[in-house]
């Protein structure tokens, strides 16, 4: 458990507008029947969780700065510390009624991801990390798994939808490559819950390119503090600019990388 002052803002903050979210989606069923469909109904739930969260870390820890994926980067009076927010990881999940999604919250210092809280209100499952406190889900630490072949391993991804299928050449080549070295592929749909997943050892890497902070930088802590390795996709260290994925353990991670090197 980590029980910093700071992880008891997170974590007070994710669960507030997890009950939102829980509430909507059992709304959601209804309106999946309805001819206009749930669409504008999921929005509105983004909208009023990304709010909720908004609200209640900017009175807990004034002058912060914001990006969120909805309402975009706010400027704070403290310019070394910025909150990465996603609300609703997982859309189309929660759109279809699945159970698979989460909120993302990361805190970034002068660059550096410095604590990181998923939470999948749908299963109650809470991630949280601080750097240097270990990760843990639950009251349970985490690990990644101790796999170190890749073709024994279990690697999730992320498929660029329809709306965004100029990334579909370079996604082909790259998911080619690993459908040929790894165990077996995954796509879950929250790359929250993807990088959650790698963290506590049931997934053993994952990978995907065009990618937000919001989506990745409090994964990408949660797999490093459970012992694990993450990078960019090209193999770079920066995770907060840098637009992509790719973790695993020190083993998995690196094979992953080589088998898609030079494809990009
Ligand atoms: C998406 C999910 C999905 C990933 C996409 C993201 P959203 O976030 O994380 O798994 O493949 O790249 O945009 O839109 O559900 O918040
Ligand atoms: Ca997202
Ligand atoms: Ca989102």
């Amino acid at each position: 458990m980590i029980r910093s002052a700071l992880m008891t803002v997170m974590t007070a903050a994710a669960q507030k507008a997890g009950r939102g979210l829980k509430r909507d989606l059992g709304e959601i069923e209804n309106l999946q029947v309805s001819v206009k469909g749930p669409g504008d109904f999921v929005t509105a739930a983004d909208k009023r969780a990304e709010k909720v969260l908004f609200e209640e870390l900017s009175r807990a820890r004034p002058g912060y700065g914001f990006v969120m994926e909805e309402g975009g980067t706010v400027e704070g009076t403290d310019k070394s510390h910025t909150w990465h927010i996603d609300p609703l990881d997982g859309t189309t999940n929660f759109l279809h009624g699945l159970p698979l999604f989460a909120i993302s919250i990361a805190l970034v210092r002068e660059d550096q991801i410095v604590a990181g809280l998923i939470f999948n209100p749908g299963t109650d499952e809470m991630y949280v990390t601080e750097k240097g406190q270990g990760a843990f889900l639950n009251a349970t630490r985490m690990r990644v798994a101790a796999r170190r072949k890749l073709s024994d391993s279990l690697i999730a991804c992320g498929i660029p939808p329809l709306a965004r299928a100029k990334h579909h050449p370079l996604f082909k080549q790259e998911f080619a490559a690993l459908l040929a070295t790894s165990g077996n592929l995954r796509r879950l749909g929250s790359a929250a819950l993807d990088l959650a997943a790698v963290a506590a050892g049931r997934f053993d890497g994952y990978w995907e390119r065009n990618i937000q902070s919001w989506d990745v930088t409090a994964g990408a802590l949660m797999v490093r503090e459970a012992g694990g390795f993450v990078s960019t996709a090209d193999g770079t260290d920066d995770i907060v600019h840098g637009g992509s994925i790719l973790a695993g353990n020190e083993y998995i991670q690196r094979e992953m990388l080589a088998a898609i090197k030079g494809i990009g």
